[in-house]
């Protein structure tokens, strides 16, 4: 990466992001221990603090790419089934669907891989693209985050915990107070991993109650 920063084509975000990276100390951590992805840190935590994953859970990893929370989930459990947009090197015990999680072909695709089983986790790290226009960018996230829920509904097991990667100030409140009513508990969470600057957070519903 120091090599590259000094080609004087690449532009000033570009610079600004591989900086970053270069001086983050979770991104050496990652690569020092083996993870895909700085992002494993923040899973980590998650599960160290929450215990969200079982040890025979089934597990649902969205916007998995390149792979660092299956890696983490597959450790943990005997299935996992993943997807993304993106391609995703191979993993043992993890089934890989690339492909768009909103397309409803995908859905009966993760559907058969269940086969007649049920989810006990669903863990979401994906985020739409940003347009930059705020209220554009504000229904993209809520969309996704119903979409997610709205899947919950049929393919989650009862007792089933869902991590979603969020927006600070971006969960609306009636969606919060619905989540509330089928959820044993609902909390937002900020990994001490994710960048201060940046403004995702989690949004960790677990033991779900009611199907409806
Ligand atoms: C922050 S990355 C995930 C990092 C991952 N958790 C890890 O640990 O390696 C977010 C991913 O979500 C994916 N994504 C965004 N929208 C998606 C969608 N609708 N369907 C599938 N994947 C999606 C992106 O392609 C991207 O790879």
């Amino acid at each position: 990466m120091k090599e590259i920063i000094k080609n004087k084509k690449l532009k000033q975000s570009s610079r600004s992001w591989i900086l970053r990276q270069l001086k983050d100390p979770y991104t050496a951590k990652a690569k020092k221990e083996g993870y895909r992805s700085r992002a494993a840190f923040k899973l980590l935590e998650i599960q160290k603090k929450f215990k969200i994953i079982q040890k025979n859970s089934i597990v649902l990893d969205l916007g998995a790419s390149p792979g660092s929370w299956s890696q983490i989930a597959s450790k943990l459990v005997q299935k996992v089934i993943a997807i993304d947009l993106l391609e995703m090197d191979p993993i043992q015990n993890v089934e890989f669907i690339q492909g768009d999680f909103l397309d409803l072909e995908n859905i009966k695709i993760i559907k058969q891989m269940l086969d007649g089983n049920l989810f006990d986790v669903i863990l979401s790290d994906m985020a739409p693209n940003t347009c930059g226009i705020k209220k554009i960018d504000h229904l993209r996230i809520m969309n996704l985050i119903e979409e997610i829920f709205a899947f919950c509904k049929d393919n989650l097991k009862i007792g089933g915990n869902v991590v979603v990667k969020t927006f600070q100030g971006g969960t609306e409140s009636n969606l919060l107070q619905k989540l509330k009513s089928r959820f044993e508990k609902v909390i937002h969470f900020k990994p001490n991993s994710s960048r201060k600057e940046s403004k995702e957070i989690y949004l960790i519903a677990m033991g779900f109650k009611l199907r409806e």
